[in-house]
């Protein structure tokens, strides 16, 4: 559910950030990043995207431990001019969206622990930085992130968050991009996440579909499970170009007049990469 500014935690700034504590952190916790860090590159050796594997060298994360804010914030700044600041967990959509439109990343600075390494319910350091930085520092998923949050505040004020909200999932959180060697992951839910890394590209259970501005913004998705469809990019140029330079006003009018789609739908206009068994037992409900 969205919080309320005046949900603030104490000790936190106006603009909810905290200092990430980086002397804080333990030799276990870095140990834990290590390993994180370790089996993922490993594993997404063949499967992430491009602009992914040239983030993390030119931030240079495969340094050991847990990455200082301040340090990578300076790397990522030369290259993009966005920073990342540490938030104590979930902040208010409106904050959000003001720091990305500021291109400040917000990161929570907790890291998951030993017991967890697979699943957990909120953000850690290691699904915000590993997932989402590397493609900061990519030229144009830079200005799209920073486009995303104009267009959260716009979505506010017009009360069409819920469908904005899939945008940032199909994308930023569960992307896949046909690259000429095949399809690559660039969403930071997948980068950060070993099991959903080989689903994605190689399960024959969810639906892979040539993305679709509008057909995205109808279409639910599963927060406590792998995903049923994912949505493909030919690059992000198209991305940029499909969503900063469209006026969404017209095109939330239009949807409210759109059925919502299910996480599993197929409909005639869809242009798919690959058809799914949806053979996969999910659990939960969706949203
Ligand atoms: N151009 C969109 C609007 O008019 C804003 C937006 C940009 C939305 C980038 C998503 C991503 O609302
Ligand atoms: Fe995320």
């Amino acid at each position: 559910m969205a919080l309320a500014a005046t949900d603030r935690p104490p000790g936190t700034a106006a603009d909810w950030t905290i200092p990430q504590d980086w002397a804080g952190y333990t030799p276990r916790e870095h140990a834990v990043w290590d390993l994180l860090f370790a089996r993922q590159t490993g594993m997404l050796k063949d499967r992430a995207s491009e602009a992914f594997r040239r983030g993390v060298e030119h931030l240079r994360l495969s340094e050991k431990g847990i990455p200082n804010f301040e340090d990578l914030s300076e790397r990522l700044a030369r290259r993009t001019g966005w920073r990342v600041v540490a938030v104590p967990g979930l902040v208010p959509d409106d904050i959000f969206f003001d720091h990305l439109a500021n291109r400040r990343f917000v990161a929570g600075r907790f890291i998951r622990k030993q017991e967890q390494l697979d699943y957990l319910q909120e953000p850690d350091v290691f699904h915000d930085l590993f997932g989402h930085v590397p493609l900061l520092s990519d030229p144009v998923f830079a200005d799209y992130m920073q486009a995303y949050g104009l267009g959260g505040l716009k979505a506010l004020r017009l009360n069409a968050l819920d469908k904005l909200a899939r945008l940032y999932w199909y994308t930023v959180e569960f992307g896949l991009i046909a690259e000429p060697g095949g399809l690559r992951i660039y969403g930071a839910g997948i980068l950060s996440s070993s099991g959903e890394s080989r689903f994605a590209l190689e399960d024959k259970s969810p639906n892979r579909l040539k993305f679709d501005l509008m057909r995205v913004m109808r279409t639910h998705y599963r927060i406590d499970d792998y995903q049923q469809t994912y949505f493909v990019i030919d690059n992000f140029e198209e991305l940029l170009h499909q969503t900063r330079d469209a006026d969404f006003t017209p095109l939330y009018r239009q949807l409210e007049a759109l059925p919502d789609l299910a996480p599993d739908a197929v409909i005639p206009s869809d242009r798919m990469l690959s058809r799914g068994t949806q053979n996969h037992a999910y659990r939960g409900k969706f949203q």
